[in-house]
């Protein structure tokens, strides 16, 4: 949501804002703007739509040079997309201009206050007060260095919410000041030249060099003093720096039509990269970024996977091995309900937070409230300098390379691998399971890179399939055991991209009610599991297409290469290979990412950038 692009130093400040822009138009928006400072003038620009919009304004009506600028792309939340609500506000007697992600909770109040000062507002935005406060407070902040950095420490002490904002003032022509709580912000530091971005993806085109910002901290950057880090309350503090290991072409289609479709094709890349290191040369595990100790690990009693969306899917899925590998008993929740109900954490509850943004805000006040109960909380990320991580008390970083399109895939596959390798490594610790047992387990993770690429390599029956269901009303998903949240995942993967409806069942379920809705020529898709599975679940599920197909339904059926029960009750066979039930998902996901892909895109849709949606929700 809302993206956030400053830049200081000797290039043309447009050109750099709307690159940044560009690449943080994944993370979902409906309109956009700039505003530029030259020659203690401030100019801006604003539009709703796509950036487009905003660049034929600019082509049509240029603004004066400059090399001090701010951007900004806006996900509505207090007034709806138009031209006026788009950022950047400008205060009421044209000294600041603000951009804002976030939500300020007590603007109703604030703009009360700046009313009965007799200032009008020119949008329904909650950003807007603070233009107008942050103008107030400069004039009353006494002249001097740092200036425009006092008077946002002080606006920012009456800001209730979460906020990131970028200011820039025209009595400061060499300055941007920008603040964050809770909301994301990053720091860009080139050779002469300073960018602020929602995320690295806004300047990895200019540098590498980055500096993490903590919770409750106002960062200036001036041309001339360089970067000055303090807390709400001007106490000095020095930002985290870090590299980025992410490089611009990695954030490009680099030929794809889509992103996601490039990022499907990464798949068995972000798997194995996501277990290098990792995997010692005896079968072992080596996870010495996890830095709870043997002690902390060995106390567990209980653990809470928390995240949303994807994510929490693939939480879903780690249940089933944890539980499995560890006999600690594990529940699996949606981060937004997940603090509201009181869950019975302590000390010995391990939460494990699962994001690849690492910005998620339900995920991120979830998180804060384990900590507040004294749980340990381990992250499992994608986004390096990230809220999230730096929060928890241990990360495993996935190392899935940007995400840029808005449906999550790889970062998906890494995520379930991630978990597993904490499950498999708590095993070790705990001395539940023996060397050789965990050796043969690692085994079967190092396989699956191998596994995902054949998938990849029978795809194209899977998108002629995709586009003879273009026209399908609904479609429904059913799977057991692991299957079942892949079939979650495989309805929201349709859902997200192709608006359409779509349901995930477990299979047992069917005769409980869902049933009901099948009519003659009803696609669903359903998840084979293993002949070979232990539990048995296989004959169980023939069962099911059986049962649906009497009923009418048009069978899709995703079932392992030699998994010949199948055969006669699939009206379209999607075949992957064999692999050990608990690594299931990491293949079966992979055709149903296809399938949703082909729809939207047949249907004409924008793929990578869904209608509502946004690919960090960065809002409760
Ligand atoms: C949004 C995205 C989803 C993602 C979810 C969780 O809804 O559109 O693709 O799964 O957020 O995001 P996170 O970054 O926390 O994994």
């Amino acid at each position: 949501m809302c993206g956030i692009v400053g830049y200081v130093g000797p290039q043309g400040a447009l050109d750099v804002v709307l690159e940044g822009l560009r690449r943080l138009e994944y993370r979902g928006y409906d309109s956009a703007g700039v505003a530029l400072l030259s020659d203690g003038e401030l100019s801006t620009a604003k539009k709703a739509g796509k950036l487009a919009n905003l660049e034929k304004e600019l082509a049509e009506q240029p603004l004066p040079a400059a090399t001090i600028g701010i951007g900004h792309t806006r996900w509505a939340t207090h007034g709806g997309p138009s031209d006026r609500n788009a950022h950047p506000h400008v205060s009421a007697d044209g000294t600041v201009a603000v951009i804002h992600n976030g939500i300020i909770e007590n603007f109703a109040a604030l703009r009360a206050e700046c009313e009965a000062s007799g200032i009008e507002f020119s949008s329904e935005t909650d950003t807007e007060v603070v233009a107008h406060l942050l103008a107030a407070v400069y004039e009353a902040t006494p002249e001097g260095e740092g200036r425009l950095a006092e008077a946002m420490r002080g606006v920012c002490q009456r800001l209730e919410g979460a906020f990131t904002l970028v200011a820039t003032h025209v009595a400061e022509p060499d300055t941007l000041v920008a603040a964050r709580r809770s909301s994301p912000l990053v720091v860009g530091v080139g050779d002469g030249e300073y960018f602020l971005g929602s995320d690295v993806a806004a300047f990895i085109g200019h540098t590498r060099e980055a500096r993490e910002l903590g919770q409750d901290q106002v960062v200036e950057i001036d041309r001339t003093r360089g970067l000055t880090v303090t807390g709400f309350d001007g106490t000095p503090a020095e930002p985290k720096a870090y590299t980025v290991d992410w490089d611009a072409a990695a954030a490009e289609k680099g030929g794809y039509d889509w992103f996601m479709l490039k990022e499907i094709a990464e798949q068995p890349q972000a798997v194995a990269d996501t277990l290098l290191g990792r995997l010692g040369e005896n079968g072992e595990l080596l996870l010495d970024e996890v830095r709870l100790s043997d002690e902390e690990l060995r106390d567990i009693d209980k653990i809470f996977v928390v995240s949303c969306g994807t994510s929490y899917h693939a939480g879903l899925i780690a249940k089933y091995a944890i539980e499995h590998w560890t006999r600690i008993p594990v529940e699996v929740e949606v981060a937004s309900e997940f603090r509201y109900r009181d869950p019975v954490l302590d000390r010995s509850t391990l939460v494990i937070v699962i994001s690849q943004s690492g910005e998620t805000m339900d995920t991120l006040m979830a998180l804060r409230h384990a900590k507040e109960q004294k749980a340990r909380v381990l992250a499992i990320c994608n986004a390096n300098g990230s809220t999230i991580p730096r929060e928890s008390d241990a990360v495993l970083y996935t190392h899935a390379g940007p995400e840029i399109a808005v449906a999550s895939t790889k970062a998906f596959l890494s995520q379930i691998v991630a978990c597993y390798l904490v499950g498999l490594f708590l095993a070790q610790v705990r001395g539940i399971k023996y060397e050789d047992e965990i050796a043969a387990i690692v085994d079967d993770l190092r396989r699956l890179p191998e596994a995902v690429e054949k998938v990849l390599e029978q795809m194209e029956p899977v998108r002629a399939l995709g586009r003879s269901l273009a026209d399908a009303n609904t479609i429904l998903f059913l799977g057991r055991h692991v299957g079942f949240p892949v079939a979650l995942e495989g309805a929201l993967k349709l859902k997200e991209l192709a608006y359409i409806h779509a349901e995930g069942f477990a299979a047992g379920e069917l005769k409980h009610g869902p049933i009901a809705v099948i009519d003659q020529g009803t696609p669903v898709v359903v998840i084979v599991p293993s002949p070979r599975s232990r539990n048995s679940v296989h004959g169980k599920v023939v069962s099911n297409i059986q049962e649906v197909r009497a009923r009418g339904a048009r069978t899709i059926v995703i079932a392992e290469e030699g998994d010949e029960d199948v055969v006669p009750y699939a009206d379209h066979l999607i075949r992957v290979p064999r692999t050990p039930t608990l690594m299931a998902p990491v293949v079966t996901t992979v055709p149903l990412q296809v399938l949703s892909c082909e729809i939207a895109d047949t249907r004409g849709f924008d793929v990578d950038q869904p209608r509502n949606l946004a690919k960090s929700v960065t809002v409760e």
